[in-house]
């Protein structure tokens, strides 16, 4: 591992003239890197030994002083997807970071612009959650179809009185419309299974050109509008980022105008519905059933939703297997190692 420097043309406090300059220099400490969130052990275990790192092992939640106060220490910071990096840990004096390399793929919480402003880089780990993330959107799609959460609460309660021919009927999966909102590397996994592995007919709706083999694979149908999906889609799961654009794409209007009884999906980010809408709906009957990882205000959830029993709520767990968070950290560190180098990193964003 080289040892490494600040680059002699970067004085500490101003932007540097080139954010990719090399820091590979062969004298001085190895690069310093704040770790905002507990990370996977074996990815802890290799940023101890290629960085000059501070870990966060109780996992505690910091505060943005303590992030503003890393902006003037460290050299990188790795935030997650839960944690905001606004334009004050930018705006640091004398700024130090060079790079926020971000612990997942959603960087809606790291203020793009101004990173670009101070010339810092920022990267994310793409491609590495997919699979997981569409496996647990297929579960969360049968899960609220055949009413699972509800089923599991009656007989551990004791209230399950046996076999009946009229009991916890739910909705039939197999053959059914699904409409996917985003078709990106996610939206795609989940075609793809809906249609190879359940016999689904799949719409989606993609700002830009989606992959063509992609399209292919599930034999998805492009709608012209939202609004054309909504109006098909016997279940409806989405797979958009959350920006400005995609804030509540959801909200009454377009829920109210879902077909009667249609079932939704989320697992991207809680940001795309009108969480209370989506209640209203559910309690009135108007949807049948929901399935959720995520909200609109994480970790809270709206007490109308959990006193629901057709919703299945789960604490934005996507793309938590070992496989996946391991493969993240690995993505971070190719991101760091790149840019210690010198040399660009794969996953840049900013
Ligand atoms: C991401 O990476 O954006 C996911 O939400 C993490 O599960």
């Amino acid at each position: 591992m080289l040892r490494q420097i600040l680059s002699p043309n970067h004085v500490v406090g101003e932007p540097n003239a080139n954010p990719l300059e090399p820091l590979a220099q062969t004298v001085g400490a190895r690069p310093r890197v704040f770790v905002v969130r507990r990370l996977p052990s074996p990815i802890e275990a290799q940023l101890r030994a290629r960085y000059d790192v501070e870990l966060n092992p109780t996992d505690e939640t910091y505060s943005l002083d303590r992030l503003v106060a890393a902006a003037r220490d460290f050299d990188a910071i790795i935030p997650t997807v839960v944690d905001n990096v606004p334009e004050a840990v930018f705006a640091a004096t004398p700024l130090r970071i060079r790079i926020v390399a971000n612990y997942g793929v959603g960087f809606d919480r790291i203020d793009l612009n101004a990173a670009r402003a101070h010339r810092v880089v920022v990267t994310n780990t793409p491609g590495v959650l997919t699979e997981d993330t569409a496996d647990l959107t297929m579960m969360l799609i049968l899960a609220a179809a055949r009413r699972a959460s509800e089923a599991e609460r009656q007989l551990r309660a004791g209230s399950w009185e046996g076999w009946r021919p009229t009991h916890m009927l739910g909705t039939r999966v197999h053959g059914a419309t699904l409409g996917i909102v985003g078709f990106g590397r996610i939206g795609a996994a989940v075609a793809r299974r809906a249609y190879c592995g359940f016999g689904m007919r799949v719409l989606f709706v993609n700002p830009s050109t989606p992959d063509a083999r992609a399209v292919a694979d599930a034999a998805a149908e492009r709608c012209d509008s939202l609004e054309a999906l909504l109006a098909q889609g016997d279940f409806v799961s989405l797979h958009a980022p959350a920006r400005t654009d995609t804030r509540r794409m959801l909200d009454a209007t377009r829920i109210a105008s879902m077909r009667r009884g249609a079932i939704l999906v989320n697992t991207a980010r809680g940001d795309l519905v009108d969480d209370n809408a989506l209640a209203v709906a559910l309690e009135q009957g108007s949807l049948s059933a929901a399935g959720l990882d995520v909200f609109e205000r994480e970790p809270t959830v709206s007490p109308r939703l959990l006193a629901l029993e057709n919703v299945v709520l789960l604490p934005h767990i996507g793309s938590a297997t070992t496989s996946s968070r391991v493969a993240m950290g690995e993505r971070v560190l190719a991101n760091l190692d790149a840019f210690f180098r010198g040399v660009a990193p794969p996953d840049r964003l900013a």
